[in-house]
């Protein structure tokens, strides 16, 4: 599926934009539903195009976003609560409209995640902010931000994509340093750009933006989910299977091949035809018996926090031990708890988490935290003995499209309980 965090971002980015905006192939999950409820809040027009479907493609979610009426400068701590990637919002509302009222989130489950990157870099812009009631209050100068050169103090990726929309439509030129360099980033300084922005950069460790007065749209296409290619392909792995991944390629997988490879999880492009067309994928299946490792998350390209758990699962089957550091996010082991209900032996030490690998997971009713989470249990019920229960799936929900059908179709058993 298109990339649930390139898909938060470019909605958040089109704000900027006076002239509707179309977003091929976003995923159909819950956090896009949180953003079009926001979006409709600030006087956001959102339409679905079933007609496109045809030119597109039967997997395509066409989403057309107009915002040429907004009307409200506020997200609700409504919103916000429910996602925080609403913070996303501030950097467009404030350059376009010259202020911004924008609803602080508070921590969550994997950590405190402050927000004091992006408010410095909107304050060398000359935004003056406060926080009052919860909310962060921002205005631009008269005539707009301007342009600065601004470094982060870590490689944020809300953060950056916070001040790269803020610097667009701000007077003159802006340099971002030491800027996160996910593929999403990438995606929404070219979707940006189709609609008339300055950026260049984007991916490298600066990104130089000059600002222009108006951004009109564009159609742009959704890039796919490493996230969710990498939790597939862990997927097939762990269960001796054999998956082709399509709307991927090997560059989907480059931030964490080289892991996958030492683990014994193989992946290889291949070609196939689809309806006549020649097109890539790549095969995941079990290269070896699974090697221990030690891993350490980094900011991109190091190995992504966001398979930090699923990855457990074949370092948990794998003979001997190994030893994963969390190095972005403070309490993003809840998952180990529920892991070792399932018989799983892990030990947490600070941002350490020591695996003794080679034990058999049994089933368990366990309970979700978080999404990634979420998906490690859903991994480790996959290979468990017996028939597991996860409850509070709807963690799942916000970041995995189809996931029971998708999983179901390759031979899972799985079945949503409602109750
Ligand atoms: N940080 C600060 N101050 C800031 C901003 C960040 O101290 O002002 C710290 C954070 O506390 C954290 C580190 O910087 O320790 C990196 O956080 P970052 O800002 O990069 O994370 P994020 O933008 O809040 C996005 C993804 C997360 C993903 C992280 C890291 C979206 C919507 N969310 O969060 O995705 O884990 O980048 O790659 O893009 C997920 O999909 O499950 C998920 C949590």
């Amino acid at each position: 599926s298109g990339s649930k965090n390139a898909g938060l971002a470019l909605m958040a980015a089109s704000v900027l934009c006076s002239k509707p905006t179309t977003l091929i192939g976003l995923p159909n999950v819950k956090d896009m539903f949180s953003m079009t409820q926001l979006l409709l809040d600030l006087g956001a027009k959102v339409s679905f195009d079933a007609t496109q479907i045809e030119k597109y493609g039967p997997d395509c979610s066409l989403m057309t976003i107009d915002n040429s009426n907004i009307n409200k400068l506020v997200a609700e701590y409504d919103f916000v609560k429910k996602m925080r990637a609403s913070v996303f919002v501030l950097g467009p509302l404030l350059t376009r409209f010259g202020e911004a009222k924008v609803s602080l989130p508070g921590g969550c489950a994997i950590g405190v995640r402050p927000v004091d990157f992006h408010l410095r870099g909107l304050e060398a812009m000359d935004a003056k902010i406060e926080i009052t009631d919860g909310y962060i209050v921002a205005k631009a100068p008269e005539g707009g931000l301007k342009g600065a050169d601004f470094t982060l103090p870590m490689a944020s990726v809300s953060a950056t994509e916070n001040l790269m929309s803020a610097a667009v439509l701000a007077n003159g030129t802006t340099i971002l340093r030491n800027v996160a360099k996910e593929p999403h980033i990438v995606a929404m300084a070219d979707f940006l750009n189709k609609c008339g922005a300055d950026i260049s950069g984007a991916g490298t460790e600066t990104i130089t933006i000059h600002g222009v007065k108006e951004l009109g749209g564009c159609k742009f296409i959704v890039p796919e989910d490493y996230v969710e290619a990498g939790t597939y392909a862990i997927a097939a792995a762990i269960t001796d299977g054999d998956v082709l991944l399509k709307n991927c390629n090997m560059k989907t997988f480059e931030s964490y091949a080289d892991v996958f490879e030492k683990v014994g999880i193989g992946l290889e492009e291949v070609k196939y035809d689809d309806n006549g067309e020649n097109k890539v994928a790549v095969r995941a299946f079990k290269r070896h018996e699974f090697t221990p490792c030690d891993i350490q998350t980094g900011v991109y390209p190091g190995f992504p926090t966001d398979l930090q758990a699923q990855m457990m699962i074949p370092l948990i089957m794998a003979n001997g031990r190994s030893v994963i550091t969390e190095n972005l996010f403070e309490n993003r082991f809840m998952h180990t708890a529920e892991l070792m209900r399932m018989g799983a032996k892990i030990e947490v030490h600070g941002g350490d988490a020591i695996i003794s690998g080679g034990t058999k997971l049994k089933s368990a009713e366990v309970m979700s935290t978080d999404l990634r989470a979420s998906a490690a249990l859903l991994l480790a019920s996959l290979v468990a003995e017996g028939k597991s229960k996860i409850d509070r799936v709807y963690h799942l929900d916000r970041g995995y499209e189809n996931i029971e059908m998708k999983l179901n179709n390759c031979g899972a058993k799985l079945e949503r309980v409602v109750e």
